[in-house]
């Protein structure tokens, strides 16, 4: 029911500077696949096969991953290195590329805004890429564990985790009703709130089942913390105006936009999954 799936990856990604100066933040790989590759292995599983990317300057080499590479495929045609390809021919077998830029940087919502012409008038999941996802050996993938929830609740979901209280900071954090184990019916929500002013300790991940009502009210959502159009502050008209679901997700997430996270990850990937 669901088909599509927006990656916002026009960020600069300054964290890893200087390996993003030239080379796109999503684009690091995780032991030998980058990170928005497992993004989209993600989406597949959950049955979002039509890609939408909004990528910005500097990124092209995002687009150029999920297409033919002649040279060097007719080079290794036909030796055992031919294997190496294929992950990423599956995923280009099996879902669609589109892409749109976001020409400035004006934040997460604004990004989001920039895919609506991908998207049109229908639900759509959001993957950060940043946020590797793992629930490996343990069921679902995330997104898959959110469309199922959707096809139940048929409204806004966002997927969160509970955060020690010194790591607060770096989320957008809700609040919330209880409604069953692991789903909140979100009442408040704030972008990276100061410790004593967190609504609780849920934060959102970098996974997210949207409306496409969502769309003018990010139209009509004035530039919020640090001057950029925040997809948390739209998120909060939304569920005032009517219902989002805050999702606790089983499985782990590697925050992949720092360097600590990312070298747990890489880790974890290493000793789990490609030593297997
Ligand atoms: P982040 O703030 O984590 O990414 O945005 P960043 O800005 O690239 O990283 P730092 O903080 O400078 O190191 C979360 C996601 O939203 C996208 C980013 O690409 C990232 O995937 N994004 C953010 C956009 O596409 N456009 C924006 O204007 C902002």
């Amino acid at each position: 029911m669901i088909k599509k799936c927006l990656f916002p990856v026009a960020g600069y990604g300054t964290r890893f500077l200087p390996a993003t100066k030239s080379m796109p933040k999503e684009m690091l790989p995780v032991v030998n696949k980058p990170l928005v590759q497992y993004g989209v292995e993600e989406a597949i599983e959950a049955g979002l096969t039509e890609i939408g990317l909004v990528t910005g300057r500097g990124k092209r080499a995002i687009a150029d991953h999920f297409d033919v590479s002649y040279e060097l495929e007719h080079q290794i045609a036909g030796t055992s290195k031919e294997e190496f390809l294929s992950s990423i021919r599956d995923v280009m077998h099996k879902a669609t590329f589109s892409m749109t830029r976001q020409q400035e940087m004006r934040g997460l919502g604004d990004a989001i805004l920039n895919g609506r012409r991908l998207i049109g008038d229908e639900p759509f999941g959001v993957v950060l890429s940043d946020d590797l996802c793992l629930n490996s050996g343990e069921g679902d993938g995330v997104l898959s564990q959110m469309v199922q929830l959707y096809k139940q609740f048929r409204c806004s979901i966002v997927a969160i985790q509970e955060v020690p209280e010194d790591q607060i900071s770096k989320f957008g954090v809700i609040a919330g009703e209880k409604l069953k184990d692991g789903i909140f019916q979100v009442t408040d929500m704030v972008e990276k709130p100061p410790v004593e002013e967190a609504p609780s300790n849920l934060a959102i991940i970098g996974r997210y089942i949207l409306t496409p009502d969502i769309f003018e009210i990010i139209e009509n959502t004035p530039p919020g913390k640090n001057g950029e159009i925040q997809l948390t502050d739209a998120l909060l008209t939304q569920a005032k105006a009517g219902c989002v679901l805050g999702y606790k997700f089983k499985g782990t997430r590697f925050d992949c936009g720092s360097v600590d996270g990312f070298v747990e990850a890489t880790n974890f990937v290493y000793n789990n999954i490609y030593k297997g």
